[in-house]
């Protein structure tokens, strides 16, 4: 999907019972109560709470968030409910985002204010992606998707049971009521889907009907003559192609192979759907192998086109932010970051943050003054300065997700072979014991795991990539915050520094080398823009190696491996059938700490068959079947 900036919306608050947009010429909801309507029209207009009493989870789409009225009156109704399904996920897209602040206006004499203030809490920066912000223990989810509508229907990996269509009027806001947005209803439409909306548009109704909706009219609300209902009633029914039915619809009980970032997020993010984790590892510790580095960077980045790295970087990062804000703070967590710009000029630096419409809570572009003062370092060069982005100890991170996710570890343990035993998976040490079974097992065991692969799905390009870090136990001058550029250096909070980090292919060599100490260093006296370095005794210098898996593309690998040896179309991701039951989430590269988080996300999605938080063209592109098409496109010789 091409991105475009986001535009905020312009709100007119001069008449305190209905906000208004002049761009539309229209207000955001009825002078009689923006509550009221929300609960007559769209919970009303489609039958809830009732129909979502006693279910595992209730998914609404709703094309046009504003103010965000009708999400609150929605989870008020839920919070309420006795009878109040699992989990509620809301999906609302929004063009026109309101800046934080006019949130807070618009909302500040909520008669729901508990909800509303929490909303405004957890509002994003305004970039163009798909936000899952999380409430009420996670059992309410808002995926806030920032864009125009077509774009994102075409790009929603998602079932829906309840619609609200609440555009603006039709005259002024035609994008909002088109035939192909209601034809993109009826595709992800559920079985026994619902829509409602205030309209009775003859138009509409004739388009919901071509779309597969049976409509009907009902009492309109406060001084509206009529609104309109409908209930999914197709002539054929699509199905979802095999590549993207859910993997363990009924698993609770999961076997992860990994204890390190990625099984501890996969662990979190399967308990938040209610699946409760048993956590293999070869090693004495939790996050001993790659994630067992002292500390790491974490942060987005840009690129001039946004293309699918810049974006993807972007999801992971504005994710990752949401869990470290939900854990127990970190010890020894840096917030911000600073990223030393070696091409551009500081004009081209804005004019890049310019055209993509980034907001500064996402990324600023500072001259070598700031970024001085910033860091504490004597910058010749300007930087960008990532606000969410820093440093943390990896292993504490992998620590307070398996504590969050109240994972049962069990160390020691390594899996020589998996295997499908009738409905289970199996993990089985080097004698054939048991190591333990369940219907789900998920495989997150970095570079150590990828024999467990061979035989059981088709090759994919995969990596080894050592890398060493080193410390200085004194440095001066010392950054105050997190530094990237060539190569990074993040303080240790005792005067001390680590520097990082080297990148060596299929090198297996696990001993320190003098020359990787030299190269890190030299990489150091570069960002630090230092004239020297003094030589530092041996004695001062420590360090540390590990391997990160990567894949050729540089993305990870998640969700279901293909069934080796499928003979069926190949061409998209979404037609490859999947091994029941099995998910990997590896291959997390350099990024683990910013990456693993969103990749955990869209597993535990993956595998619930719950609404996915990640667009379409990003899915495909860590989907570990991405390898089989691409050869199927590749002219045969
Ligand atoms: C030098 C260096 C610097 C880095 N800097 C950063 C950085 O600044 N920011 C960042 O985000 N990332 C950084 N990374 C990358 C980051 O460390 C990795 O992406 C991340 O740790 C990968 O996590 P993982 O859980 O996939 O793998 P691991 O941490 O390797 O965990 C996998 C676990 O699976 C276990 N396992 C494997 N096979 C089996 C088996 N058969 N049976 C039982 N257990 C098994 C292993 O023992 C291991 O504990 C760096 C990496 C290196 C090497
Ligand atoms: C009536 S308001 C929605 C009110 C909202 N549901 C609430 O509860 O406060 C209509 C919304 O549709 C948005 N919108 C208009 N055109 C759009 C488009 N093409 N794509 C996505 N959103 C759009 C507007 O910015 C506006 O916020």
């Amino acid at each position: 999907m091409k991105t475009h900036p986001i535009v905020p919306a312009e709100v007119d608050f001069s008449d305190p019972s209905a906000p208004s947009a002049p761009a539309f010429g229209d207000v955001y909801h009825s002078r009689a109560g923006a509550i009221e309507q929300a609960r007559h029209v769209f919970l009303g207009g489609n039958d809830l709470p009732r129909r979502w009493a006693q279910r595992q989870r209730f998914t609404i789409l709703e094309t046009g968030f504003g103010l965000g009225n009708n999400f609150i009156a929605c989870w008020d109704a839920w919070r309420q409910d006795p009878q109040r399904c699992q989990q509620l996920v809301f999906i609302s897209i929004e063009k026109h985002p309101l800046r934080k602040q006019d949130l807070q206006q618009a909302q500040q004499h909520s008669t729901l204010v508990d909800l509303a203030d929490q909303l405004v809490a957890a509002w994003p920066p305004l970039t163009p992606n798909l936000h899952r912000l999380s409430f009420a223990d996670d059992r309410v989810l808002l995926l806030l998707c920032l864009g125009d509508v077509h774009d994102w229907l075409r790009e929603l990996a998602v079932e829906v049971d309840a619609f609200f269509l609440d555009g603006f009027n039709p005259a002024s806001n035609p994008a909002m009521w088109d035939s192909h947005l209601l034809k993109a209803m009826g595709r992800h439409a559920a079985e026994g889907a619902t829509a409602a909306t205030w309209s009775v548009a003859p138009a509409l109704r004739a388009g919901l009907a071509a779309a597969g909706f049976a409509c009907e009219r009902q009492r309109g609300f406060a001084n509206k003559g009529g609104m309109c209902v409908a209930r999914f009633a197709p002539r054929h029914k699509l199905h979802q192609p095999a590549g993207r039915l859910p993997l363990a619809p009924h698993a609770r009980q999961a076997l992860i192979i990994g204890a390190g970032l990625a099984g501890a997020a996969c662990a979190w993010a399967l308990a938040k759907q209610g699946i409760a984790s048993q956590v293999i590892d070869s090693l004495p510790g939790i996050a001993q192998a790659s994630s067992g580095n002292p500390c790491g960077l974490f942060h987005g980045t840009l690129n001039p086109d946004d293309g699918l790295h810049a974006r993807f970087n972007r999801a992971a990062a504005l994710q990752t932010s949401h869990w470290l804000n939900a854990l127990p703070a970190l010890p020894w967590r840096q917030a911000g970051l600073l990223r030393i710009e070696l091409k551009l000029s500081l004009v081209q630096m804005q004019a890049l943050i310019a055209n993509q419409g980034l907001p500064c809570d996402y990324v600023q572009a500072l001259d070598a003054a700031a970024a001085s003062q910033a860091s504490g370092l004597d910058l010749q060069q300007p930087a960008w300065f990532y606000p969410g982005g820093g440093a943390l100890p990896p292993a504490a991170y992998a620590s307070a997700m398996l504590e969050a996710a109240q994972a049962q570890t069990q160390l020691n343990c390594h899996v020589a072979s998996i295997h499908r035993a009738g409905e289970d998976w199996q993990a089985l040490d080097a004698q054939g014991q048991l190591l333990g079974e369940a219907p789900l097992l998920v495989l997150a065991g970095g570079h150590q795991a990828i024999n467990l692969l061979h035989g059981l799905a088709p090759a994919m390009p995969l990596l080894r990539l050592r890398g060493q870090l080193s410390h200085l136990s004194k440095a001066e001058p010392w950054p105050r915050l997190p530094v990237a550029g060539i190569g990074y250096a993040i303080a240790d909070g005792q005067q001390g520094l680590w520097c990082g980090a080297t990148s060596q292919e299929e090198d297996m060599d696990a001993s320190l080398r003098e020359a990787d100490h030299q190269h890190n260093l030299a990489q150091w006296a570069k960002l630090a823009q230092l004239a020297h370095l003094d030589a530092i005794p041996q004695a001062e210098l420590a360090g540390r190696v590990g391997w990160r898996l990567a894949t050729s593309d540089r993305l990870p690998l998640v969700g279901g491996l293909p069934i080796a040896g499928f003979s069926g179309r190949q061409d998209q991701t979404r037609f490859i059938p999947r091994q029941p039951g099995l998910a990997i989430c590896m291959a997390m590269g350099s990024r683990g700490i910013s990456w693993a988080a969103l990749c955990a996300e869209v597993m535990a999605a993956q595998v619930t068959g719950a609404p996915v938080p990640l667009e379409a063209c990003l899915l495909d592109a860590i989907d570990p079947a991405r390898f089989a098409v691409r050869a199927t496109r590749r002219p045969r010789s």
